[in-house]
């Protein structure tokens, strides 16, 4: 299935604030990133203190169907579910009767005729998760859609950053380096960040960087070094080796040579700043293994602070948007926030 972005793709309004889908994060109110953001800080609190299942979504059942490969993201909602004490199901889309000819639609509405409160869907055609929304009464999050958008990616990239941040987006910039062009991480993570008052600079090969890099409000620089110096942060991008074929980069050791993150770029960076993939990573290609591993990095702390975006992002789908309340992410309102995070430096 392959569906024309601009008939599938939602509005600016609504995304998670007044319905329970979570299709994407262009447009969501920074009010309602930050409750969410707040919720999953309680939910890490709780999973890391207490490993014992909850009961708080006992009556209602997730469906998740990955039409694509994923290993975090499939993970992290099966573990999130059972934690919170939900029926969880878990399909690839291998397994299941689409290969017989049934469709997508006629596919998630068995799940929804089976009781699913909640479906999370990654399907490889932008829009699909917006389109399934339309279909089926189930609340439907957007595990990742083509090219599009992840937005529990963005989420948990955007909880990892506060915790290093000491709770402030506003004077910080973050270097998003490599494929933004086909990332849906990059493009969750820039409306995010950009929503929350972050400064984004991206750069890559001009191949790999999207038309409208200004509208997504994103400053271009034309070197790995210039994009990193005195940042906050970096996100290096994964390396989809398959755009090699189409002809849009040389070779990989150029392609490392010229926009590799290494030990020396990280330290054009302020003295803490953070290290984030989203994996999985290329070691040694767009990432070197001893950054992957070395003292900034917070590649690790961004799987942990995945089950915990998942736990809000189910509970919030499951149960629908909670009263909201005065949110300040200010440095003097961070030390509580930062106190529980893992990745606090
Ligand atoms: N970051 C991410 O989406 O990883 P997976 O493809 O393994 O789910």
């Amino acid at each position: 299935m392959r569906l024309p972005i601009s008939e599938t793709l939602p509005g600016r309004a609504g995304l998670f604030s007044a319905s329970r889908h979570l299709l994407g994060l262009d447009g969501m109110p920074r009010v309602t990133l930050l409750e969410i953001l707040d919720d999953a800080e309680r939910d890490l609190a709780h999973l890391t203190a207490d490993r014992s299942p909850r009961d708080e979504l006992r009556d209602a059942t997730v469906v998740i169907a990955m039409f694509e490969d994923s290993t975090r993201t499939r993970v992290s909602f099966q573990i999130a579910a059972k934690r919170l004490g939900a029926t969880a199901s878990s399909f690839s889309g291998s397994g299941l009767s689409l290969s017989k000819g049934e469709s997508l639609r006629d596919t998630l509405r068995i799940f929804e005729a089976n009781g699913a409160d909640v479906i999370v869907v990654r399907h490889p055609s932008p829009g699909a998760p917006a389109y399934l929304a339309d279909q089926v009464g189930s609340a439907v999050v957007n595990a990742g859609d083509g090219m599009h958008e992840h937005p529990t990616q963005g989420l948990l990239d955007l909880m990892t950053l506060r915790q290093a941040w000491s709770g402030r987006f506003t004077d910080r910039r973050i270097a998003i380096i490599g494929d933004v062009r086909h990332s849906r991480v990059a493009r969750s993570a820039i409306y995010g960040l950009r929503t929350l008052g972050t400064t984004v600079t991206v750069a890559g090969p001009a191949t790999l960087l999207p038309a409208e890099v200004e509208r997504l409000g994103c400053a271009v620089a034309p070197t790995v070094d210039e994009a990193m110096e005195g940042a906050d942060a970096v996100m290096a991008l994964r390396l989809q080796r398959e755009r090699m074929d189409q002809g849009l980069l040389p070779s990989l050791s150029e392609y490392t040579r010229v926009w590799g993150v290494d030990a020396a770029r990280v330290r054009r960076m302020r003295a803490d700043a953070v290290v984030l993939h989203p994996g999985p990573v290329n070691r040694g290609i767009e990432l070197a293994p001893d950054v992957a591993d070395g003292d900034r990095s917070v590649i690790l702390d961004q799987v942990a602070n995945g089950v915990a975006v998942r736990c809000a992002v189910l509970r919030r789908a499951a149960r629908g948007p909670r009263a909201g309340a005065a949110h300040d992410d200010s440095a003097a309102g961070a030390p509580a926030l930062a106190a529980t995070a893992r990745g606090s430096r």
